[in-house]
């Protein structure tokens, strides 16, 4: 009579140690990020870095429960390597979740690999419109902006001051195409009309020509699109050419945005219109600002605000399923519709997945860029060709 309820009770122990040990040693979530590590725009890779590990540092080191393990790929912001950097994340290290990248091109391919091994996606800058476009796909979100929104912004700025006849310049390739095609839409909607696109091949930095060109033109206005390493470069040789005394300039905010050291006072006054502005003066900016410069002995910026929330994300799904990344319908349905508690400001995701966001003016001052104004309130990104 005593055998029955002993093997039963042994059976029990056996299953509850046994549900207790896989529960202890749930593996990590591993987190696979692609990032430029060197190249014009490694700063900036480094900053979505430490912006994702200082969020999920601040919630003792896991999301949903789950302990984060990262893996690391240079993807040195080339695309002709992305195929197989992104492989060798998703299928040699097998992460759970990429997060990257800074280069629209290296994120579109990004995009093309998630989709094909419906692996989950969180691109943490890049603003290529394909990827909330046309490549859009229930497992591909984004943090940061798409190119069109802050370029958009500058549009609607430089039409509201009265310029009339518009010069662009950027790098040729689909970041600078299509901050140019957002600054045209809504600089021409405003009684503007953009003269001439002039580009030249990412990253080169041989400024000079269309300057001279500039020059001779003499539009009422520059819009530009640069960023990293090319950004300081191009503010200066504008500056040197004269150009900043005589035609006023504006730009997507990352002409300024980590670049101020490096600028000198080529950067200082200048104008841009971005989702971010250093000073914003809420308790949620102050605090991550101060958790930043605390953890890193340095200043955040736009790049480390867009990794910060890509870890949000990731972690606002993992808690909706307790952490059990199996359930990836249910948390991907949490990320989209999530409200997030941004440092730039609260933001909710469009249909396509892209920030729904304020679009600031601010002024280069120092070291900081500073508020002035919102350009465009709850810009959303006109996510063409998506079909989702
Ligand atoms: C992009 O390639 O989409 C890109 C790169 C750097 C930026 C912004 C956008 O600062």
């Amino acid at each position: 009579m005593q055998a029955l309820p002993r093997a039963a009770a042994l059976a029990l122990a056996v299953a509850a140690a046994l549900c207790g040990g896989a529960a202890a040693q749930t593996p990590p979530l591993k987190v696979g990020l692609m990032l430029p590590y060197t190249g014009t725009y490694a700063a900036l890779g480094d900053m979505i870095e430490k912006g994702f590990k200082l969020y999920v540092q601040e919630q003792g080191g896991k999301l949903g429960g789950r302990e984060i393990q990262y893996f690391k790929v240079d993807d040195e912001s080339e695309p002709s390597k992305a195929i197989d950097n992104a492989n060798k994340l998703v299928k040699r290290d097998q992460v759970d979740v990429l997060v990257g990248t800074v280069h629209s091109g290296v994120a579109l391919a990004m995009a093309r690999v998630a989709k094909e091994n419906n692996t989950l996606l969180i691109v943490p800058n890049a603003g290529a419109g394909d990827i909330t476009g046309a490549q859009c796909a229930p497992n591909i979100f984004r943090s940061s902006f798409s190119n069109w929104q802050p370029g958009y912004g500058s549009g609607v700025v430089a039409a509201g001051k009265g310029y009339k006849r518009a010069i662009t310049i950027t790098w040729s390739y689909a970041a600078g195409a299509e901050a140019v095609k957002g600054f045209t839409e809504g600089f021409e909607k405003g009684g503007g009309k953009v003269i001439k696109d002039l580009s030249l091949p990412f990253p080169n930095v041989e400024f000079q020509a269309l300057l001279t060109e500039i020059a001779a033109q003499k539009p009422d206005v520059v819009f530009a699109f640069f960023a990293g390493g090319g950004a300081p470069k191009f503010l200066k040789d504008y500056d040197a050419a004269g150009l900043k005394k005589s035609i006023p300039f504006i730009a997507s905010g990352f002409v300024t945005d980590g670049t101020l050291e490096a600028a000198g006072p080529s950067g200082q006054g200048v104008l841009t219109t971005l989702h971010y502005a250093d000073n914003i003066d809420t308790p949620r900016n102050n605090a991550f600002r101060k958790s930043f410069a605390l953890a890193y002995k340095a200043n955040a910026d736009v790049y480390a605000v867009q990794g910060y929330d890509a870890a949000q994300m990731l972690g606002i799904g993992l808690s909706a399923v307790k952490g059990d990344f199996a359930k990836r319908e249910a948390l991907q349905a949490a990320m989209a519709k999530a409200v997030i508690d941004s440092p730039r400001g609260k933001f909710s995701l469009s249909r396509q997945h892209n920030p729904v966001q304020d679009i600031f003016l601010r002024e280069a001052k120092g070291m900081n860029n500073e508020f002035r104004s919102v350009a465009v309130k709850a810009l959303a990104d006109p996510g063409r060709g998506c079909k989702m």
